[in-house]
């Protein structure tokens, strides 16, 4: 077959199956389009989830009549002054975005520039474009798609349920939107208002807190912590949810590089990472991240819709992002936050009675802040100190965040009053906590101290996973666990971690058994340091339904409030929450 050069046509439908997925696509084309231009109000409506037809309104520079022409031409835009690829200061630099589209759906631009008397109209369909025509149009433009994938049928059958996409578009514009704060948004579908965001006033960190707060919710607000980390001209700022406001999905991850909403793999990466230590493998954070830094160290012009974008010094910009994060959540200190189980958990603390009736809810805010403990490594030997306020009738000294322990419950639960109000500890999550943060300080630090077993103990394994771990002795002792062959599949554990107290060495071995085999031969056990702590820490905590006494009780509440993420254990679960003095007197309607 002969070489030929392709129809005009084709080409732009071509870069449309790559730009424009959906409408949700289209939709953020033209928002961006609109937000380049200057506009302060940005007004988006859909028919059918935006197939029928996407309005995009906005009241930014506008265009001339020549200017209508050359936007739907392709490679043609205002964008780029230099021909510099990393000198990008706009969203848009293509110049391809209406052209595509006009080749897939029937695109209508009517605009009208600043100080102009009159207002013009340019129609394109399937790739034809009509005349420029006089019309009726306010300052600004108005950019309407109609049919989209008319002139593309295959396209189509991808297409989700209207609702469903009307989801996306939301999406869309919700990202769009927290990086302009300045900038009012509007979404509807037919007559249904979506999204009603007014532009922010004040200050640019009181603008961009409100607008988190109307996307995100005055929920994340309270259970989020800000982040401010710069280096060599990089800087991360925003807020990121602590570990116990988590989600089942990434959904409600917001990053943004120089404005710029994007779904980055590196980035996400590095957020997963951050969080590795202190939520399960299966949850996902909360974040809001802005990431600026000179347009010469990032190269946008690497994803078809610009979703993704490459840096010069990608391990620079993880490890601001590791760094950063880390260090914010170890800021947040023994601070955990589980406000969603708020007024449910609340509203069982109802006493029985028939004639009693409840007064209203306490309002949200000032309901449950789950909070973190951690558990004392030797109980006995933090006690010493603590003697004092066990015996003491006095209130909790203010310096005393978790407050003194006034009881167990269940063997399970610590009860302890606070300044201005009670907590309940989960005694294991929070000892799982504390002794996971010492291993993991010991293992960077002098090494783990060992402590012989008085009485060796004697696990039974299968064969594989007995020579497996043998096979690992050497590196297992640097870990502080000291192990011996005693027949094919059974195995000696002489020392074990001295942090672990008196652990449940059996259950240690078997799952420590079990993660080796999972990881293959070539993980080393420091590349899984992480893993191997929580395993030792699991089995090496205070077990729900140990009885404590009141000066182990303290002891554990003194060194919660003394340990980084002791608010959440290991998975991201409180290991405390708390109810202040105030949401008490409600429940009994002394307020
Ligand atoms: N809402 C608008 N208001 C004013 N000018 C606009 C608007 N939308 C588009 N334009 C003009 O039309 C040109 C072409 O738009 P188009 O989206 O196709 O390309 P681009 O934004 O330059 O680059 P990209 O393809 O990366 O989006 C823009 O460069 C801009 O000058
Ligand atoms: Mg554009």
């Amino acid at each position: 077959m002969p070489i030929r050069l392709l129809p005009e046509t084709l080409v732009n439908q071509i870069a449309a199956g790559e730009v424009v997925e959906r409408p949700a696509s289209a939709v953020k084309e033209l928002v961006e389009n609109a937000i380049d231009a200057g506009a302060g109000r940005i007004d988006v409506s859909l028919t059918e989830g935006g197939q029928a037809l996407i309005s995009v309104t906005d009241d930014g520079c506008g265009m001339h009549p020549d200017d209508l022409e050359l936007a739907v031409e392709r490679h043609a835009t205002s964008k780029l002054p230099g021909d510099d690829l990393l000198a990008i200061n706009h969203l848009g630099f293509r110049g391809e975005a209406l052209p595509s589209i006009g080749s897939v759906a029937r695109l209508r631009l009517t605009s009208r520039p600043k100080g102009a008397d009159s207002a013009w109209t340019l129609l394109v369909e399937g790739g034809r474009k009509g005349a420029v025509e006089p019309a009726a149009h306010p300052h600004g433009s108005r950019v309407e798609v109609r049919d989209l994938f008319f002139a593309t049928p295959a396209r189509l059958k991808f297409l989700k349920s209207p609702r469903a996409e009307t989801g996306h578009v939301k999406d869309v514009i919700e990202r769009l939107a927290m990086a302009h704060p300045r900038i009012g948004f509007t979404l509807a579908e037919g007559a249904r208002s979506l999204l009603n965001l007014p532009a922010c006033q004040g200050d640019d960190a009181e603008a961009w807190q409100e607008r988190l707060a109307a996307i995100l919710g005055r929920d994340f607000s309270r259970a989020s912590i800000p982040v401010n980390a710069e280096r060599d001209n990089i800087t991360l700022t925003g807020r990121i949810g602590l570990p116990t406001f988590n989600k089942a999905t990434s959904a409600e991850q917001y990053l943004f590089v120089n404005g710029r909403p994007v779904k980055d793999k590196l980035l996400t990466g590095a957020v997963r990472g951050a969080y590795a230590d202190v939520l399960a493998h299966d949850r996902h954070a909360v974040v809001a991240l802005f990431l600026d830094l000179p347009t010469s160290e990032v190269d946008v012009n690497v994803h078809p819709a610009k979703a993704e974008v490459r840096f010069r010094d990608a391990a620079l910009v993880r490890g601001l992002i590791v760094g950063g994060l880390k260090h914010a959540l170890a800021e947040a200190g023994h601070r955990a936050s589980a406000p969603a189980t708020g007024t449910g958990v609340l509203a069982s603390w109802r006493p029985g009675g028939a004639s009693w009736s409840p007064p209203p809810p306490p309002s949200r805010e000032t309901l449950w802040s789950a909070a973190a403990a951690q558990a004392p490594l030797e109980l006995a030997e933090a006690v010493a100190p603590f003697a004092r306020v066990v015996l003491a009738e006095e209130s909790p000294p203010a310096d005393y965040p978790l407050g003194v322990a006034r009881g167990q419950i269940h063997d399970t639960y610590v009860i302890a009053q606070t300044n201005d109000g009670l907590v309940i500890v989960d005694q294991h999550a929070a000892h799982e906590r504390l002794v996971y943060e010492k291993m993991k300080a010991a293992l960077g630090g002098a090494g783990v101290a060992r402590q012989g077993l008085l009485i060796p103990e004697v696990v039974e394994l299968d064969e594989g996973a007995a020579q497996r771990l043998l096979s690992r002795a050497e590196q297992l002792a640097e870990l502080g666990l000291v192990i011996e062959a005693f027949g094919p599949a059974t195995i000696l554990v002489r020392e074990v971690p001295a942090l672990l107290g008196d652990a449940d060495v059996k259950g240690l071995i078997q799952d420590m058994a079990d993660e080796i085999a999972e990881w293959g031969e070539a993980m080393s056990l420091k590349e899984r340091l992480g893993e191997i702590c929580g395993t030792m820490a699991c089995h090496g905590s205070v077990r729900a339904g140990r009885k404590l006494n009141a000066a182990e009780m303290n002891a554990l509440l003194r060194q919660m409030e003394a340990t980084p993420h002791s608010g959440q254990c290991n998975h991201g679960r409180p290991t405390y929450v708390e109810l202040k003095l105030s949401d008490i007197e409600r429940l009994f309607g002394r307020r």
